[in-house]
């Protein structure tokens, strides 16, 4: 992925003998273990399906991906049905292929309704679309307002009139913190890190490494670059790019904890937390 840099790092920790099919860092596909680590294609494509349908009292069919990566969301949305499109743009073409050969390919027909673009999201022109996502915080590469504005101005100009804009967003007090969190996953350790933050751009460098049971791990796999915006500088820069409502869907937690239970609801006003993940829905 461009803005993303490939790890070369596999670096062994610790001897264990593997089981034959156990992952390790040289087998392991970094892209494989991206998508099981932070995306979440079925829950993203069932709240856009349901909040469209509430508030356009339609079905949502045509989507434009932006950021799309390897595309699996792309493949997701057309999955849902039969009348359904998507449109999928990144500036790496290489990511793409991988997403076509591993994500659209076992599609079959379905994947003849996916069309993606190898260009920058500012510039690549689509048909207008019901639907546009921005996934995985991947527009925080625009760091300044005048680029964020320029971009929320593109999708906006990309939408149909009843079209709706879906992106999102996380912060709360750990976001500006410098950490390093593990989450295990099926056969290997998915590692978050903020390497750096600082306080008077709010640029922030990101990584992702994965540790593997034998000890080996990819190291800083992936690699971002961004800003950390705030929720009320993106909802006044989607206001100024044109947009007329943008609302905000905050995750819920376990109870008793302060764990995501993937269930967001609308909220006008809401407290903080160590952190937070919401979906923001823009009306043109
Ligand atoms: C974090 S990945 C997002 C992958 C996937 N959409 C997801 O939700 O996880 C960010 C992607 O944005 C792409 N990208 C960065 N700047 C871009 C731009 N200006 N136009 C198009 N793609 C861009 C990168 O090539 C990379 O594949």
């Amino acid at each position: 992925m461009a803005g993303l840099s490939g790890g070369d790092g596999e670096i062994r920790l610790k001897k264990t003998k593997p089981s034959k099919n156990a992952r390790t860092a040289r087998k392991a596909d970094k892209h494989i273990l991206y998508q099981e680590s932070v995306q979440t294609p079925e829950a993203d494509a069932s709240f856009i399906t349901r909040t469209f349908r509430a508030l356009r009292g339609r079905e949502a069919q045509s989507l434009r991906e932006d950021f799309c990566g390897t595309a699996l969301f792309s493949g997701q949305w057309v999955k849902g049905g039969r009348e359904r499109t998507a449109f999928g743009i990144d500036l790496d073409s290489k990511v793409q292929d991988w997403g076509r050969e591993h994500n659209l390919g076992p599609l079959g027909a379905a994947a003849e309704r996916v069309v993606l673009f190898t260009g920058d999201v500012l510039h690549t022109r689509t048909p207008r679309v019901d639907v546009n996502v921005a996934f995985n915080f991947s527009y925080w590469v625009f760091k300044t307002r005048p680029l964020l504005r320029d971009y929320f101005r593109a999708v906006h100009r990309h939408l149909k009139k009843d079209g709706l804009f879906f992106l999102d967003m996380h912060g709360g007090t750990q976001s500006m913190e410098v950490l390093c969190e593990r989450r295990r996953k099926h056969g290997f350790t998915y590692v978050w890190e903020h390497l750096t933050f600082d306080i008077v751009s709010h640029d922030m460098r990101c990584a992702i490494s994965f540790e593997f049971p034998d000890g080996t791990r990819q190291k800083h796999a992936f690699t971002y670059d961004w800003r950390l915006w705030s929720l009320p500088e993106v909802r006044e820069l989607l206001l100024e790019a044109g947009f007329s409502d943008v609302r905000c869907y905050f995750e819920g937690t376990k109870r008793g904890t302060t764990t995501g239970n993937g269930i967001y609801s609308l909220k006008e006003r809401c407290s903080n937390d160590p952190c937070w993940l919401a979906y923001v829905v823009a009306a043109p």
